[in-house]
C-alpha cells in the first residue's frame, strides 16, 4: 500500500532558487506527497482573469522530479485584494452590520453570488490546468472552514428562501416555531431577520435554523468546488481539512460528498497535552466516513511559542504513529519551514525560519523509516470499535444554544464534555469509539450505544434507538434525553418523551445543580455491583421507574433516597439512564461492567500513559502501545507477538520506553 507521507509546504513564500534544496531535503525524509497552494491566489491570479500557474508548475515540476506528487488546495479561504476591492460585498458581515477585515483570510461570505462567481473561476482554471498532471493526487477544498455566520444581505435573503422550503407556510413557521411567544408570529417572509445577540432573548428554534442555514451555506459553498473538479478531473481524490472536535458544521454532512477526510492535528495546545480529548478527536475524523483518513498537518513545532511550545524529543514521532494507530493512511506535517513573516511568523514548522535541518527533521526522518517497516501490515486495516457514541450535530448546537441563557446548562460548559467524561473512561481501558449519527446510520453493529444527552429528537434517531434495544443493543443515555423536538421546542410528553418505553421509566422531576453542586447516589444491583458509590454533577432527575429496575439512588440532595439510575430489558437488549452526569469513577466501573456484560474487549490491559489501539481487517491484527510519558511502562502481552519495528519476537511483560511505540503483530 502507498501510505502518504509528506508535509504542507509553501513555495511561494520562499526564493526559487531554494526549491531544489527543499524537494531534496523532503526526498530524504521518504515524503511521497506535499499539499501546497491553499493561500496563494494572489499569485496564481494576480489580476482579474490573469492566471499565472508557471511558478506552481514549477514547484511540482521540482517535487515530482523526487516522486513526490502533490494535494492541490483550492486558494479560496484567502481572496485576494484585487476581489475585495472590486466586490466588497464578499466580506462578511457580523450581527451589528459591520464587513469583516480585509487581509486576512476565512473573511468572505459563503452566499455572495461575486465570491462564488470568482471561486468558479479559479477553481475551474486551475482543475483544467492540473486535470492532466500525473503528479497531481487530488484536491483540498478551501482549509478549515468553519461556520462564520454571515448577516448580509445575500445571506437574509437565503435564509428566508430556507426557512420558506423547510416550513411551506407561514403559519406552519409560526406553529412550529412557537413564535407567538413575545408576539413574533410572521405575516411575510421578508419580515424575518437572522437572530442577533443576545441570544438568550431570542427564540431558540429560529436560532437553530440560522445555525442550521449557515451549516448548510457552507456545505453549499463546498459542493461548488467539488462538482467543479468531479467534472474535469473525475480521476482525482477530493479532501477537505477538518478540525477534530470543532463543533459547528455538520461534519458527518461536509465529509460525506468527499473521497477522503483529512484532519489538522495539532495535539499540543498550551502546557500539556490531553491525549484522551486528542484519541477522541482521531476518532471523529475516522467515524465521519468509517474508514481510514488522512492528517493534512500535523503539528512540529511550537505554535507562537506561547500558545504551544516547542514539542519534546520524540513527541511529532509518536503524534505520528499515534495517528496511524487510530486509523490515519497519510500524514502531512504542518509546515514545512517556518515562514519568515505574516499572521503566523511564529507558527514552527520541521525547519526553522533559517533551513537548516536541525532534531525535528532528524526524528521525521525517523517516522519516515518507521512507517516504511510499518505500511505493508496496515494495508487494508481501520480501528473497528464495537462501542459507538451517538453524535448529532444538531443536538450540539441546541445544547450551546442553552448555555447562552445562563452562561451554562444541564451539563456545565463544555458540549463534549457528557461525551469525553464516558470517553476517558473508555481511553484509559484501551476502548476505541465509533461517533455515529443515528439519523444517518445503524447502530446495529456495535455492542453498545452511549447516547450523551440527546435532547433533540426526531423519528429516524427515535425509532433507530429503539430498535437498536430491541435487537439486542446496550444503550446508554444521560439526562434530558428526549426533551425536546427537532425544531428545538420543549416536548409536551413526559421525559424522557418517545423513547420512555424503552428505558421504562419517566423523569418525575428535575433540578440543575449550581454552584457546582454535586448529589451522591449509590448502586443497589446485584447484577452490576452494590454498594458502589458516586457523584454526580450539573444536574439532577427524579427517575420513576416503570418496567426498569433501579440500578441506583440518590444519597444526598434533593432526591435523596430515589431513584438515580434505572437499567431496563426492552426486546433482547438493555437500556440503562443515568439521571444525573456521574465522576469519572463512576464511568469506571460502567467500562468494567461492559467489559463483562458485553462482551467488548480492550486491546491491551490498563497501565497509566498506555494508549492501546488495534487496527484490523479479516485477515490480520496490528496492536500500536504508545507511551505518552517520560518514563518507561510495562505491560503484560499474552500472546506472541512480532515487534513490527525491531523485528523481535515479544511476549510477556513488554517495556516500552519513555515516548516510545511498540508495533505488535500476533504470531498465530
Ligand atoms: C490551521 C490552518 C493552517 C495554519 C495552522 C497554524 O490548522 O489550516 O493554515 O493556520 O492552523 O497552526
Ligand atoms: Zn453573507
Amino acid at each position: 500500500m502507498v501510505f502518504w507521507f509528506g508535509v504542507d509546504y509553501y513555495p511561494e513564500h520562499w526564493p526559487r532558487d531554494r526549491w531544489a534544496k527543499d524537494a531534496d531535503l523532503m526526498a530524504e525524509l521518504g515524503f511521497n506527497f506535499v499539499r501546497l497552494a491553499e493561500f496563494s491566489w494572489s499569485k496564481l491570479e494576480p489580476k482579474e482573469g490573469e492566471y499565472n500557474f508557471r511558478w506552481l508548475d514549477e514547484a511540482i515540476d521540482e517535487l515530482a522530479k523526487r516522486g513526490i506528487k502533490v494535494v492541490i488546495g483550492t486558494p479560496t479561504a484567502a481572496p485576494p485584494p484585487w476581489i475585495i476591492r472590486k466586490h466588497p460585498d464578499i466580506l462578511r458581515v457580523d450581527p451589528n452590520g459591520v464587513r469583516s477585515p480585509e487581509g486576512t483570510r476565512r473573511n468572505y461570505c459563503p452566499n455572495n453570488p461575486n465570491y462564488i462567481m470568482h471561486t468558479r473561476r479559479i477553481v475551474e482554471a486551475m482543475a483544467l490546468h492540473y486535470r492532466d498532471n500525473p503528479n497531481v493526487l487530488g484536491w483540498q477544498i478551501d482549509n478549515e472552514f468553519g461556520i462564520d455566520p454571515c448577516y448580509c444581505d445575500n445571506c437574509i435573503k437565503a435564509f428566508r428562501a430556507w426557512l420558506r422550503e423547510k416550513y411551506g407556510t407561514l403559519e406552519n413557521l409560526n406553529s412550529s416555531c412557537g413564535f407567538i411567544f413575545w408576539s413574533q408570529e410572521y405575516g411575510d417572509w421578508d419580515e424575518i431577520f437572522p437572530p442577533r445577540p443576545p441570544i438568550d432573548m431570542q427564540n431558540p428554534s429560529l436560532c437553530l435554523d440560522w445555525h442550521r442555514f449557515m451549516n448548510d451555506s457552507w456545505i453549499k459553498y463546498q459542493q461548488v468546488q467539488i462538482d467543479i473538479i468531479r467534472r474535469i478531473a473525475p480521476h482525482h481524490i477530493i479532501t477537505h481539512n477538518f478540525m477534530g472536535l470543532y463543533k459547528e458544521l455538520n461534519y458527518f454532512r461536509l465529509a460525506e460528498p468527499l473521497d477522503i477526510v483529512s484532519f489538522d492535528y495539532y495535539p499540543r495546545w498550551g502546557l500539556s497535552v490531553d491525549y484522551a480529548r486528542s484519541a477522541m478527536a482521531h476518532d471523529v475524523m475516522r467515524s465521519l466516513k468509517k474508514k481510514p483518513y488522512w492528517i493534512m498537518e500535523l503539528q512540529s513545532g511550537a505554535v507562537k511559542t506561547h500558545l504551544a511550545p516547542i514539542p519534546r524529543p520524540g513527541e511529532i514521532r509518536l503524534w505520528t504513529l499515534q495517528s496511524i494507530a487510530r486509523g490515519a493512511d497519510g500524514v502531512s506535517y504542518f509546515r514545512w519551514r517556518s515562514c519568515r513573516f505574516g499572521a503566523e511568523e511564529y507558527w514552527h514548522g520541521i525547519l526553522d525560519h533559517d533551513g537548516i535541518p536541525r532534531r525535528r527533521f532528524l526524528e521525521v526522518k525517523r517516522v519516515s523509516e518507521d512507517i516504511r517497516r510499518i505500511a505493508s501490515y496496515i494495508e487494508g486495516t481501520s480501528v473497528k470499535p464495537s462501542v459507538a457514541f451517538a453524535l448529532v450535530y444538531d443536538n450540539i448546537w441546541a445544547w450551546d444554544l442553552e448555555v447562552a441563557y445562563g452562561g451554562k446548562n444541564y451539563y456545565g460548559l463544555g458540549s463534549w464534555d457528557p461525551a469525553l467524561d464516558f470517553y476517558r473512561a473508555l481511553y484509559s481501558k484501551n476502548l476505541p469509539v465509533d461517533f455515529a449519527d443515528p439519523s444517518r446510520e445503524d447502530l446495529g453493529g456495535y455492542k453498545v450505544v452511549f447516547a450523551p444527552s440527546l435532547m433533540l429528537m426526531n423519528r429516524l434517531i427515535e425509532e433507530r434507538l429503539r430498535s437498536y434495544v430491541r435487537d439486542g443493543g446496550i444503550l446508554i443515555a444521560t439526562p434530558r434525553t428526549g426533551a425536546k423536538d427537532w425544531n428545538n421546542v420543549i416536548t409536551e410528553m413526559t421525559l424522557p418523551g418517545a423513547l420512555s418505553e424503552v428505558f421504562g421509566m419517566n423523569v418525575e422531576e428535575y433540578s440543575g445543580l449550581p454552584d457546582n453542586g454535586t448529589v451522591t447516589f449509590e448502586t443497589i444491583e446485584p447484577s452490576f455491583g452494590s454498594g458502589i458509590t458516586g457523584s454526580g454533577r450539573y444536574w439532577a432527575e427524579m427517575l420513576m421507574p416503570r418496567e426498569a429496575r433501579v440500578l441506583a439512588y440518590y444519597r444526598s440532595g434533593i432526591y435523596s433516597g430515589k431513584p438515580a439510575a434505572t437499567i431496563n430489558m426492552y426486546g433482547r437488549g438493555m437500556a440503562i439512564y443515568l439521571g444525573t452526569f456521574p465522576d469519572p469513577k463512576f464511568y469506571s466501573v460502567l467500562v468494567d461492567w461492559l467489559i463483562r456484560r458485553a462482551g467488548i474487549k480492550p486491546t491491551l490491559p490498563p497501565v497509566e500513559g498506555l494508549e492501546a489501539v488495534e487496527r484490523v481487517s479479516s485477515e490480520t491484527r496490528i496492536i500500536f502501545a504508545l507511551n505518552h510519558g517520560e518514563a518507561a511502562i510495562q505491560f503484560p502481552l499474552e500472546e506472541e507477538c512480532k515487534e513490527i519495528l525491531s523485528g523481535e519476537k515479544v511476549k510477556g511483560l513488554i517495556k516500552i520506553d519513555g515516548l516510545d511505540v511498540k508495533v505488535l503483530k500476533p504470531l498465530d
